[in-house]
């Protein structure tokens, strides 16, 4: 169990996995919090999960900070990641005023999408004292300019941009990095390099910590399951039997 964002440090010297999962509302989070997972994020995965979006380019800072104030009454003790959503960190300036939203709606850390080319903005948030959390690889907010969801890290080319990209964040003091959709070994070594908790998701098994959109992990979202996701419940087919089950029952 993970009581602070700091303890990811003495997780990773230690060799001790991190377990993450997504929340959106209120009674996932108190279940999540109960069940003992060391950190939620409330990604903008809600997007497509929760709010029936295409892809996660229509989430605002106003539906993260309605989700994320959901989630922060219904957890005791985990700390809890936000994401800045799309166009929401295009300068230093706007990073930092949408970061310091996110905290005031209940984030203990925020999260953007991006590499190098993010750096200045990953600095004004971290010397405002805000954890952060990177995120490379496989990007959401750009599938549209990347047509199409893509395993990153197969060419010796994109690995080596990675490890530059992750080596960048570690030095701008990010106190975790998710690697989406990154070939293994490219992960592996990710993790070997940086001090920084790597947190994997479609990136092998070798990444200090592992994230899975919660409703993927208890099949609560059956129309859509990554290869990478073993549904471990099926929540959605319980909700059907239940109401099937009173339907007759009123009968
Ligand atoms: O939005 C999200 O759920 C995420 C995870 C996939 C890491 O960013
Ligand atoms: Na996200």
């Amino acid at each position: 169990m993970l009581n602070s964002l700091s303890d990811l440090t003495l997780k990773k010297q230690a060799g001790e996995r991190v377990s993450v999962l997504t929340a959106y509302d209120y009674p996932m989070a108190r279940l999540l919090d109960e069940a003992g997972v060391d950190l939620l994020l409330v990604g903008d995965s809600l997007g497509m999960v929760v709010l029936g979006m295409p892809d996660t380019t229509g989430v605002t800072m106003e539906i993260m900070c309605h989700h994320i104030r959901a989630v922060r009454r219904g957890v005791k003790r985990v700390p809890v990641i936000g994401d800045l959503p799309f166009h929401a960190y295009e300068t230093p300036a706007q990073a930092l005023a949408n970061a310091r939203l996110l905290i005031e709606a209940g984030a203990d850390a925020v999260k953007l999408e991006g590499g190098a080319a993010f750096i200045p903005q990953v600095r004004a948030i971290v010397e405002a004292g805000i954890p952060f959390v990177g995120h490379i690889g496989m990007l959401p907010q750009s599938v549209k300019e990347e047509g199409g969801y893509k395993k990153k890290g197969k060419t010796p080319a994109q690995a080596e941009q990675l490890l530059a990209d992750a080596l960048a964040l570690d030095a701008a003091g990010a106190c975790a990095i998710v690697l989406e959709s990154v070939v293994a070994d490219v992960a592996a070594e990710i993790t070997r390099q940086i001090k920084a908790t790597t947190i994997g998701i479609g990136a092998g098994k070798e990444t200090d910590a592992q994230v899975l959109v919660t409703p993927d992990l208890i099949g609560a979202f059956p129309w859509f399951c990554p290869p990478f996701a073993i549904p471990r419940a099926n929540v959605a087919g319980e909700i059907q039997r239940a109401v099937k089950e009173w339907m007759e029952a009123i009968q």
